[in-house]
């Protein structure tokens, strides 16, 4: 990709990615790709432009969160319909500076509100972070916030420094300053009230959305669009949370992944890809990250089904943006109930079962995994390769974000959904939701039973992991 095809939807002018990368990106960019066009004609705002024009700003978040390119051409023939659209997605999702859940009717009538799900529903939240949890949470904010906690206790509160990427907590820290420098407020009210604003402290969507400026958005994009400055140089590509498609999870697909997934994503990064471990981040920081993912990938998804039916219907119904997010959002509470529980623990591994294992992955009535995996599980089966119109071999399938995909080599060893046998036996039973690997689980005999027993997946998470060359012992 050259400087002069900036990535599909991204906003690189807005955020704060490298910087050498995002002025070249920016200088080239043409104005027709300019996803504020529509509203600057319309207005003639002169202001918006010069903002733009002026230079890059790494401490500005990017006011609006930009469009797809396809949403664009679905939407190419009614500009009206498309500003109709963008002004509903802003309504029910705020802006990159202040992201939020607007209060949509069927929420109001649940008494759930998704902006704060550490508070109980009915309480001003939606009541998704148990009480283990949150004792969990108070226990790691103990230890993230040690110095500014001793400084409260010792009453040094002009001592008690907060850090930039925390912008909710600074308000607050200096609210409660100033309620004490009007007097309202006694040293040992301050003590208390400062503790538990440390300890309870819980990330608004607006700090996770500073704090993903700097840690995600230079892979991630501005949107989630997996079309960050840095996407174009990785293999394989990082997320497009768009989709509401997640690769690796504990669930039944097709299902939306739970926190707790996310939450496992975030702790250990994806091992063999460039997605990082993020657990120098506080427990608190990792759960508000997943609520913004949360957020971003129900916001692409809005816009992509919205997309779909104007491009069969021609139109969008007024409110159509707040109907389909509750839609939306319903899928992702409903995925917890999804999660695969092996019938058995996992069994020692016997040079029986890894034979039961090796017949299984060979047999193309059965596991089938030698078809795309290879006799010898390199990753070189026969179904996944084709011969392209040069006459070379070429990837034979396209993952669900349309780029070509390899099966694994297994001989690696390296698992991105984890390695413990569990792990393996999830992947199997659930396939690897936007790619072609199968979910053996739901493959049924002609009788329309179970075409896979318990056994038979274990022998077949056994036979994967004596593939690999060295499989690290944890
Ligand atoms: C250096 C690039 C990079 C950075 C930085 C990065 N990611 Fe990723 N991320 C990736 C890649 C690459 C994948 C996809 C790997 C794959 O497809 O196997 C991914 C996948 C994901 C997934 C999807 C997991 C799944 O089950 O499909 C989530 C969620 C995610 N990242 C969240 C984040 C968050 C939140 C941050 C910031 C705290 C972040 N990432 C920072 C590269 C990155
Ligand atoms: C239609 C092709 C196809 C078939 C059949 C298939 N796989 Fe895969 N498999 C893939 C692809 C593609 C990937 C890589 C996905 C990715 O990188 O996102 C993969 C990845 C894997 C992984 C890596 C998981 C991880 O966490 O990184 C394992 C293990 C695996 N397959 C085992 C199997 C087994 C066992 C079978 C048979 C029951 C099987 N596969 C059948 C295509 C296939």
């Amino acid at each position: 990709m050259s400087v002069t095809d900036p990535p599909r939807g991204s906003r690189l002018d807005s955020a704060d990615p490298p910087a050498t990368l995002v002025r070249s990106a920016r200088s080239a960019r043409p104005l027709e790709r300019d996803p504020l066009l529509p509203i600057r004609v319309l207005f003639g705002s002169a202001a918006l432009s010069m903002l733009t024009a002026c230079g890059f700003e790494p401490e500005v978040p990017a006011r609006t969160y930009g469009l797809a390119q396809e949403t664009r051409a679905a939407f190419a023939s009614d500009s009206e319909a498309l500003l109709k659209l963008e002004a509903g997605l802003l309504d029910v999702f705020g802006p990159p500076a202040a992201p939020r859940y607007a209060r949509v009717a069927a929420w109001e009538d649940a008494g759930i509100d998704p902006n704060r799900p550490d508070l109980a529903t009915g309480g001003g939240g939606s009541g998704e972070i148990s009480d283990a949890e949150r004792a969990l949470l108070r226990a790691d904010n103990r230890i993230h916030f040690e110095s500014q906690l001793a400084a409260v206790a010792r009453g040094d509160f002009d001592d008690v420094d907060v850090p930039a990427r925390r912008p909710g907590l600074r308000v607050a820290w200096r609210a409660l300053l100033d309620e004490r420098a009007a007097g309202r407020l006694d040293a040992d009210a301050l003590r208390a009230r400062g503790r538990e604003l440390f300890e309870g402290w819980y990330p608004s969507l607006a700090d996770s959305s500073a704090l993903y400026r700097v840690e995600c958005l230079h892979c991630h994009g501005v949107e989630g669009g997996g079309d960050g400055p840095s996407a174009q140089f990785l293999e394989p590509r990082p997320r497009d949370f768009r989709h509401g498609v997640f690769k690796y999870t504990a669930l039944a697909q097709p299902a939306r992944p739970r926190r707790e997934d996310l939450l496992r994503t975030l702790a250990d990064g994806l091992n063999g890809t460039s997605m990082p471990s993020f657990s120098r981040l506080s427990l608190a920081e990792r759960h508000g990250l997943a609520d913004l993912v949360r957020l971003l990938s129900i916001r692409g998804e809005v816009e992509r089904r919205l997309a779909a039916t104007f491009a069969d219907e021609g139109e969008l119904e007024d409110g159509a943006v707040a109907t389909e997010t509750a839609d939306v959002f319903e899928k992702w509470t409903t995925a917890r109930e999804k999660v695969v529980v092996a019938a058995t623990e996992a069994p020692v591994s016997t040079p029986e079962l890894v034979a039961l294992g090796s017949a299984l992955f060979h047999d193309a009535t059965k596991g089938n995994c030698s078809s795309c995996h290879g006799e010898s599980g390199a990753g070189d089966g026969a179904a996944a390769w084709k011969l392209g119109l040069s006459g070379r071999k070429e990837p034979a399938y396209l993952d669900a974000w349309g780029r070509p995909i390899l099966p694994r080599d297994l001989r690696l060893g390296i698992y991105r959904g984890g390695s413990r046998p569990i792990d393996l036996y999830r992947r199997i039973w659930s396939g690897i939701p936007g790619t072609p690997m199968p979910a053996l689980g739901s493959a049924k005999k002609p009788d329309g039973t179970q075409a896979v027993s318990d056994t038979e997946v274990w022998a077949l998470v056994h036979y994967v992991r004596s593939l690999a060359v060295a499989t690290p012992e944890r």
